[in-house]
């Protein structure tokens, strides 16, 4: 707990609003305010973000952008853009930033042992990704056969996997890609199975990414591939199917891909903000290198947002302040999001790990614990599909669960029709959020039907809808390269303003460390000949069933 007794006073007052008899209801809000709608929404060009219908009144918001200052919001954020090592457990800044800096910035970065200049870095990367890029959609990289290339089949896990397979899916949903993308991730030889039925080696180009070059799924999966291709073309026509994507270039080498074909970054890029790197390179050869490069633009364009415009308008530092509204202040430990948009059907997996795997945490930075909940579980389906599966939990369960709405305003396909059942249902979900529907509204619903009373009577508790049920929407033009840019990097941002409020470390991910231990230590108990080792009675016992089971 933060001994700042400014900081503390700002915290009791979200605490003391929080305490009012109506701070969870929505609807008397905008009784009283016609203006409500219009001072709660905040945008940047067409991102337009409406938090109206959430229970943050006028004080509320002054209370949570003094909370923003208290918390030395403005200093972190000074601290993140220096490339000061902002990663305290590991000494390294949290330099995405420069992955999508224009020519002629300079951005600085700490690490152990020194200062990168890491915008110079990251462009002449990124030039050299370029010119890859277009050798293989020009035809003039090809295949051990001499066949181009139809796929690029990128092999990588957490960061390595979920932003470059979001970003190609949501990119090349409209148009086609310019390269058939495919992504293998977990380790169950099911998924490479899959692939290898689908694929033709002689056409696939595979990316290995991993930014430590050490991680078991990617090493099992990337060795699968390796023979798979060699079994299918020969030994020497692995060099000409794989390039890597990664920090660990003496591992990569021993891997045994050239020095040309190894795409380079450093550790002040954190795995969840690596599809900024060349870790995003199967974003840019499936969408095109132009819509690559006009998602860093994007993602450029709400860093100098969040870096310059005050924090009333400031849109991460808003989306954050909401955040905190609903986990600290109302105690509502979940957040779910909903984009109504076919093509951003993973984004709510990446944000799974950019939201948990960063603030997913209980130590602050001085390492005592922290005083009040941090990161809330996160989920969340594209719309309209979630309304047939999880939505009545969220309009009618016991516990109110904030959602994120994403829409864009204009499709990129030819069926308008489609798109206005599609947007009226994004609209009708957080009307009806919002309204629900009481008691009497139901009853007179049932009776203008005709239904008999006592029937009423029976059913009508089942139709009822609190309402007051919070929602913050988040509307754009068109979901193109520059909006997706801008939107990720929004919630990026969001997320770091979070944990610099909650005093905790966003940048590293200890707690996936103990597993990945375990895991080693159980893996030769399970090979052939492999002796028990010590674990607790449940471990031992399905250790055993599980041997016995593969027996029989
Ligand atoms: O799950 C832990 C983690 O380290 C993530 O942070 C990271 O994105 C993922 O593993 C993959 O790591 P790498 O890119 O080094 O293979």
């Amino acid at each position: 707990m933060s001994t700042d007794p400014i900081l503390q006073d700002a915290w009791r007052r979200l605490a003391t609003l929080a305490a009012r008899p109506d701070a969870q209801r929505i609807r008397p809000l905008f009784a009283a305010d016609p203006e409500r709608a219009r001072r709660f929404t905040v945008a940047l060009d067409d991102l337009t973000v409406d938090f109206s219908k959430t229970s943050i009144d006028t004080e509320a918001l002054v209370a949570l952008l003094d909370l923003a200052r208290a918390g030395g919001v403005e200093g972190f954020r000074a601290r993140l853009f220096a490339g000061e090592p902002v990663n305290m457990t590991e000494g390294r800044a949290a330099m995405h930033m420069a992955l999508r800096a224009p020519a002629g910035t300079t951005l600085k970065a700490t690490l152990p042992g020194g200062v990168d200049d890491a915008s110079a870095l990251a462009l002449a990367e990124r030039k050299r990704m370029q010119a890859f890029v277009a050798q293989v959609h020009d035809g003039e990289l090809r295949g051990a056969t001499g066949q181009p290339f139809d796929t690029v089949l990128n092999i990588g896990i957490g960061g390595s996997d979920l932003g470059p397979r979001m970003a190609s899916e949501a990119l090349t949903l409209a148009h086609g890609p310019k390269l058939r993308a495919r992504f293998l991730s977990n380790v169950d030889g099911h998924g490479f199975a899959a692939l290898a039925r689908e694929l033709d080696p002689a056409r696939t180009l595979v990316l290995v990414a991993s930014k430590t070059f050490t991680t078991q799924e990617t090493a099992t999966n990337a060795q699968a591939a390796r023979a798979w291709i060699a079994g299918a073309l020969g030994e020497a026509a692995v060099g000409s199917h794989f390039a890597a994507l990664s920090t660990n270039l003496k591992a990569v080498g021993a891997f045994g891909i050239a020095p040309e074909r190894v795409f380079g970054f450093r550790d002040w890029v954190g795995g969840r903000y690596s599809l900024w790197s060349p870790v995003g390179l199967s974003i840019a050869l499936a969408a095109g290198w132009d819509v690559f490069q006009a998602m860093l633009d994007g993602g450029h364009a709400m860093d100098e947002h969040f870096r310059s415009a005050d924090f009333a308008v400031n849109l991460p530092v808003l989306l954050a302040l909401v955040g905190i509204w609903h986990v600290n202040a109302l105690g509502l430990r979940t957040h779910c999001v909903l984009a109504y948009d076919e093509r951003l059907r993973r984004f709510p997996a990446y944000l799974q790990q950019l939201e948990m795997e960063s603030n997913g945490k209980s130590v602050r930075l001085d390492g005592t614990p922290v005083a009040g909940p941090t990161c809330p579980v996160l989920f969340g389906e594209p719309g309209t599909d979630a309304q047939h599966s999880f939505m009545q939990l969220v309009h009618q369960g016991t516990q109110a669960i904030p959602v994120d709405f994403l829409l864009a305003a204009r499709p990129d396909h030819d069926r308008p029709d489609a798109h206005l059942i599609l947007a009226a249902n994004a609209f009708a979900q957080a009307e009806a959020l919002l309204r629900g529907k009481t008691r009497d509204e139901v009853e007179a619903e049932m009776r203008a039907k005709g239904v008999p009373e006592a029937e009423i009577a029976r059913v009508a508790p089942h139709r009822v809808f609190s309402g007051d049920r919070p929602s913050t929407t988040i509307l754009f033009r068109r979901l193109d390269g520059f909006t997706l840019g801008r939107l990720i990097a929004l919630y990026e941002h969001k997320v770091a303003v979070q944990g610099a409020l909650w005093g905790i470390n966003s940048f590293d991910q200890w707690g996936v460390e103990l597993g990945k231990l375990l895991a080693s230590g159980i893996l030769p108990e399970l090979k052939p000949g492999g002796q028990p080792g010590t674990h607790d009675g449940s471990t031992t016992a399905l250790l055993t069933r599980f041997r016995e089971l593969r027996q029989e």
